[in-house]
C-alpha cells in the first residue's frame, strides 16, 4: 500500500511507491501477476544476455517466412532488444514492443551490440496480454511472443493464441518460442528446476508445457504450422553456448530464490545447497545437461 504523507490538510501519495510492483528478496516484482521473475535493471540485463544466447542458438531472430512486413508486434517484449533489432532489420516496418511496464528509458545511451540508438521505427506500448491486446483486428503482419511460459496460466493459453491471431492480418504470421525442461541434467539442476516448476504451479502456470506451442497454434486455427526443436547444451562442456546457457540458468536461479523460499517450497539453506550443486554441475567439463527450446509459427488464414 502506498504511504500517505499528511502535510497540513493535503494528502500526498508517496511517489516512490508504485502499486504496479512489490519488492521482496531485494528485487522488484510485478504485483498481482502470475509472472514470477523480477522486473528490475538486473533482470533487464539478464534478458538482454539471454536474447544474445537465443539469437546465437537459433541463428537469427525469427523463423517465419516474412515478406516485407509493414507492422510487427512483440508481445512481452522485456528489454525491447528483439523488437529493436527487428526494427533495425526491417527499416520499412513499424515495430511495436508491448509489455506490462516499459523497459528502462535508454534512448540517450548507447545500446551496444549493433544498435547505437533506439531505432525510430520502434515504439513501446503498455499492455497485458491476459486482458486482451490494445490493437484493432488485423493490425500486424508478424506477431512474436517469446518466453511468456511463466506468465500465462495454462488454461489461458488458448485465449492468448486467439488474441495473437486476432491482431494478425490474413496471410500474416504468429511465432512463439518457449523453453522445455532440462534433460540429462544432474540432481542439482534437476532439483532446482523442479522448485521453479512448483513455484509456477502455485500460480496455475505450467512451466513444462513449452513443447505444446505448435499444437496450441494449430488448435487456435493458425495454418501451415511449422515447428523447430533445438537443444542448448548447458554447462562448460557445451562450449560458448553451453557457458552462456549456464550463466543464464544460474541468474534465473538467483532471480527465483526469493519466490521459491517465500512460497515455502524450500527453506533458503536447502535452496542454496541445490544452487551450489548446480553451479558445480554446470562448471564440470564432462556434464551433459541440455535444455530443449521450441519454436513454432503459423499463418493466419487468407
Ligand atoms: C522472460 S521475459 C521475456 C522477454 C522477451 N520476450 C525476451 O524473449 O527477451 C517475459 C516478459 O513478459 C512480460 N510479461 C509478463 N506478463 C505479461 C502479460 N500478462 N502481458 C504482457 N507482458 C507480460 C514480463 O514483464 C517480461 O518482460
Amino acid at each position: 500500500m502506498p504511504t500517505l504523507l499528511r502535510r497540513r490538510r493535503t494528502v500526498v501519495v508517496d511517489p516512490s511507491e508504485d502499486r504496479r510492483f512489490w519488492v521482496f528478496g531485494g528485487r522488484r516484482h510485478l504485483a498481482a501477476m502470475p509472472y514470477p521473475l523480477p522486473k528490475d535493471t538486473g533482470e533487464i540485463n539478464r534478458l538482454d544476455f539471454q536474447h544474445f544466447l537465443l539469437r546465437t542458438g537459433f541463428r537469427g531472430n525469427y523463423a517465419a517466412p516474412l515478406d516485407h512486413p509493414r507492422d510487427i508486434l512483440d508481445v512481452g517484449c522485456g528489454s525491447g532488444r528483439w523488437a529493436m533489432e527487428l526494427a533495425a532489420h526491417f527499416p520499412q516496418a513499424h515495430v511495436v514492443g508491448l509489455d506490462v511496464v516499459p523497459p528502462p528509458a535508454d534512448d540517450s545511451r548507447t545500446l551496444g551490440n549493433g544498435l547505437d540508438q533506439r531505432p525510430p521505427n520502434y515504439t513501446f506500448t503498455p499492455g497485458n496480454v491476459l486482458e486482451g491486446l490494445p490493437f484493432p483486428d488485423n493490425s500486424f503482419d508478424f506477431v512474436h511472443q517469446r518466453l511468456l511460459i511463466t506468465a500465462i496460466p495454462a488454461e489461458r493459453w488458448p485465449a492468448v493464441i486467439r488474441e495473437l491471431a486476432r491482431v494478425t492480418r490474413p496471410g500474416g504470421w504468429v511465432e512463439l518460442a518457449e523453453c522445455g525442461v532440462p534433460e540429462h541434467a544432474g540432481p542439482g539442476l534437476t532439483g532446482l528446476w523442479g522448485t521453479w516448476i512448483e513455484l509456477c504451479a502455485k500460480r496455475n502456470v505450467d512451466f513444462t508445457m513449452g513443447h505444446t506451442i505448435g499444437q496450441l497454434l494449430s488448435d487456435g486455427g493458425l495454418a501451415h504450422v511449422q515447428r523447430h526443436h533445438l537443444y542448448f547444451p548447458m554447462g562448460a562442456w557445451g562450449g560458448h553456448v553451453g557457458r552462456m546457457s549456464a550463466t543464464d540458468c544460474l541468474a534465473v536461479g538467483q532471480a527465483l530464490r526469493a519466490g521459491v523460499t517465500a512460497a515455502g517450497i524450500l527453506p533458503p539453506a536447502d535452496y542454496d545447497k541445490l544452487y551450489a550443486l548446480t553451479q558445480t554441475e554446470l562448471s564440470a567439463p564432462k556434464g551433459h545437461g541440455i535444455l530443449p527450446f521450441y519454436l513454432a509459427y503459423g499463418q493466419r488464414a487468407l
